[in-house]
């Protein structure tokens, strides 16, 4: 439950369906998918066994296993792109938490404030939420990942997809939706070329916390008893479920921002998209369905994604927290501060500088998680090998012996997902 509280987050809700609508709708969907069943789920039973048999996190795991020091260097890849990734994560996730605010300000007509913090250029504001964030984030990785975000996932989820299906429900009449509805589900396969890809690829490693070695962690909390196949298989299908929901609030709403005369594409046609394109569309939905239900809605909104970016940070800083523990002997406390001032002066600078986002997220996101993943996957499937592996998936999952698992996942993690990942890297599958 902790591993899919902190795989849902703002890779389901901001930055999926603003990367399909940047990349041809329904055919970045279809990628997406194949992307996160055929590479994404294998690559994280790896990371969650990995984490189970060495009772160790990111970087302690490949320690464990190989005396070789040359394989610390899969779990220090995972530290760098898991504290560059959460140095623009807290900028968004401030955003998430600041709206709250801006609905309520818009509501009872202080439109002051309300114009301060909708605007998205402002580092100052940024700053301020963003610090607000780091902060909530450092108080609870320095208590150690707790029951506590478990149980909060455990409401929280539930409540998100409720609230997804409720504003679906309301958006999908509005004028416009239909547009987006076609651009979401209807694909045209002739989009589909090597940036396409490789964004889905990208966008599938993101969402499903893989490639940082952040799921190692979270399989270490794993009990024999728990099947590591099972949890993946189920991480999995729920968050491509948020997404492909999420994305069917969010496509839509763009069509129906754009009905109402905020220009969202430019006079050839593509998206004006940016990283704030959630938060200047979605309060349009929120707007058009009027009075205290609509604000009652958005404020709900937007506090349940915070919630949810929350427990994405929280994975993020722990994986660097616990190399430093690890590496340097240092006291969580103080691991916990040190990394998440580091991290969180990056952040000053991102809020100034919003370029920044789109730069980050490309080096580390789209092509540092899939580098991360083929490490792994090349650790997994031949330094720790298989049959090593293989020992380690039979706890908790009675039926493994000839099961159909047992049969393909050894092919996947030695060949199928390093070559896939490869070829996509260096733009050899569409030439
Ligand atoms: N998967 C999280 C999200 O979708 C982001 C994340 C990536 C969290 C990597 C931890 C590690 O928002």
């Amino acid at each position: 439950m902790a591993a899919a509280g902190g795989a849902v987050g703002l890779g389901n809700i901001w930055r999926f369906p603003t990367e399909t609508a940047e990349n041809g709708g329904a055919a970045f969907l279809f990628v997406y998918v194949i992307c996160c069943f055929l590479i994404g789920l294998p690559v994280m039973v790896a990371e969650l066994s990995l984490g189970r048999a060495t009772q160790r996190n990111a970087v302690g795991a490949f320690n464990a296993l190989s005396k070789n020091p040359i394989y610390q260097a899969v779990g220090f890849w995972g530290v760098i792109c898991g504290s560059m990734i959460l140095s623009f994560y807290v900028v968004i996730a401030g955003w998430s938490f600041s709206n709250v605010f801006v609905e309520i300000f818009d509501y009872v007509g202080m439109t002051g404030p309300a114009t301060t913090l909708v605007d998205t250029s402002n580092g100052v504001v940024n700053i301020l939420f963003a610090a607000l964030f780091m902060v909530a984030t450092i108080f609870i990785v320095r208590g150690g990942v707790s029951e506590g975000i478990e149980r909060a996932t455990k409401t929280m989820m539930p409540l998100l997809l409720v609230m997804l299906l409720v504003l679906i429900g309301l958006t999908l009449p509005m004028e416009g939706a239909a547009d987006g509805v076609k651009a979401y589900l209807q694909p045209d396969f002739s989009q589909i070329d090597r940036e396409l890809i490789l964004y889905a690829l990208g966008q599938s490693f993101f969402s499903l916390s893989l490639g940082l070695g952040a799921l190692i962690t979270y399989g270490s909390y794993l009990s024999k008893s728990d099947n590591v196949v099972q949890s993946a298989a189920i991480v999995t299908l729920s968050d491509v479920s948020i997404a492909f929901i999420a994305g069917l609030l969010i496509i839509p709403a763009i069509y129906v921002a754009q009905a109402q005369g905020i220009q969202v594409f430019d006079d050839a046609g593509s998206l004006i998209a940016g990283p704030a394109l959630i938060f200047n569309i979605l309060p349009v939905v929120f707007d058009n369905i009027g009075g205290i239900f609509g604000l009652g809605l958005a404020v709900t909104f937007f506090l349940l994604l915070s919630v949810a970016a929350l427990t994405s940070t929280i994975s993020l800083l722990e994986v660097s927290v616990s190399y430093v523990i690890d590496e340097f002997n240092v006291a969580r406390n103080t691991a916990t501060w040190l990394m998440g001032g580091v991290i969180g002066t990056i952040a000053i600078w991102v809020s100034f500088d919003l370029g920044m986002i789109d730069i980050l997220d490309t080096v580390f996101s789209a092509y540092g998680l899939p580098i991360g993943g083929l490490l792994i996957s090349l650790f997994v499937g031949w330094v720790w090998k298989t049959p090593a592996a293989m020992e380690e998936l039979k706890h908790g999952f009675p039926s493994f012996e000839n099961s159909f698992f047992q049969k393909v996942w050894p092919l996947f993690i030695r060949f199928i997902c390093p070559i896939l990942i490869f070829l996509i890297l260096l733009d050899l599958v569409t030439g």
